[in-house]
């Protein structure tokens, strides 16, 4: 049995701030902006909306479109760094919302590379009997989380939610998965306050990072993690119809596609109108390719992400 993707959703806030309105709080510029990461504008919530807001909108459009009712879910994952609270997860809150009664739910954390991770671990549970039906949820607001006086990071981040429904199937679905984590390089990106450590945010409540460090990272993370899930399926680089990477920079994925040779035809980029929403970048993007038609029954498709931690991982699905 493999993890068959039946259905998808996604969720953005209302709020557009663009490169322009940044400018006149940070000392920066569109062009710059542009050059160098290819974001135009992203997505903002506002103070009364919180990422299980964003997910619960993401879960029932997936569900809608997959048309499987909410008693039919047995598993919630919701992968996330950002949740409503410490505990309960975002999951269990979802979990109540849609009365999902028959489910079981959990976050999963891995940052911006949180929804392949959680993809590794739906689909595992899928392949081993153990589930049929589950809901996988990508969602993140790290704009609660920037220093709107760093222009390092705050010009970089949105927010959003994506959603799958998985379902057992014979034919389709996820054909292989790679996963890393390399803890060595975990202050190349932080939110140092908050947690056990600082439950007082002493050290302040915002996302710092070394932006050259993790550009290398993530160049490195990229390229590695489409080679090996490509080895892990025997798949080759030229029978690949669709790469969905995660949306950071266009010049992480320039740089990769350009070394790979994959021709930009193949590369889905919507970071232009989103930044980088974190772990919803790659099912937001997904959601996007399924609606706008871009993939067709049997393509080979590759989903990828980095992030926080640090870590990196992909998914080869047959759509
Ligand atoms: C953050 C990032 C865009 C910075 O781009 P960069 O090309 O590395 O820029 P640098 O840090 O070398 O800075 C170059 C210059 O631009 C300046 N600069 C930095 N941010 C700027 C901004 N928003 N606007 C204008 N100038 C800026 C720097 O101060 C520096 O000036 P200096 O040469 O006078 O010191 C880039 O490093 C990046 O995208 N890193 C990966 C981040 C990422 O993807 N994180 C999430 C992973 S999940």
């Amino acid at each position: 049995m493999k993890a068959k993707i039946i259905g998808t959703g996604s969720c953005i806030p209302a709020k557009v701030v663009t490169n322009d309105d940044l400018s006149k709080i940070v000392e920066t510029s569109d062009e710059w902006i542009r050059e160098r990461t290819g974001i135009r504008e992203r997505r903002v919530t506002d103070a009364a909306t919180a990422t299980s807001d964003l997910a619960l909108v993401a879960a029932e459009k997936a569900l809608a479109n997959a048309k499987v009712s909410a008693a039919e879910i047995e598993l919630i994952i919701v992968c996330t760094c950002s949740p409503d609270t410490l505990f309960p997860s975002v999951a269990c809150i979802l979990q109540d919302k849609l009365k999902a009664t028959n489910a079981s739910a959990f976050d999963l954390s891995s940052a911006c590379a949180g929804f392949n991770f959680g993809l590794a671990v739906a689909s595992s549970l899928i392949e081993a009997g153990r589930h049929k039906t589950i809901l996988l949820v990508g969602a993140d607001t790290l704009t609660k989380y920037l220093d709107w006086t760093d222009r390092g990071t705050c010009i970089l981040f949105g927010d959003a939610a994506g959603a799958v429904v998985l379902k057992a199937d014979q034919d389709s679905g996820v054909i292989g998965n790679f996963w890393k984590a390399e803890g060595n390089l975990r202050n190349s990106l932080v939110m140092p306050g908050g947690g056990s450590r600082d439950p007082e945010n002493k050290n302040g409540r915002f996302i710092r990072m070394d932006g050259k460090e993790v550009f290398k990272f993530a160049v490195r993370a990229l390229e590695t993690s489409i080679i090996e899930v490509l080895k892990a399926t025997s798949c080759s680089f030229d029978d690949v119809n669709l790469l969905i990477p995660h949306q950071a920079n266009i010049r992480i994925i320039d740089h990769v596609i350009k070394k790979m040779g994959l021709p930009k035809e193949k590369v889905y980029v919507n970071l232009q109108k989103y930044g980088n929403t974190s772990a919803a970048s790659v099912p937001l993007a997904l959601d996007e390719a399924a609606t706008e038609g871009r993939l067709k029954r049997g393509d080979l498709v590759i989903l990828s992400g980095f992030g926080a931690g640090l870590t990196y991982g992909a998914n080869a699905v047959i759509w």
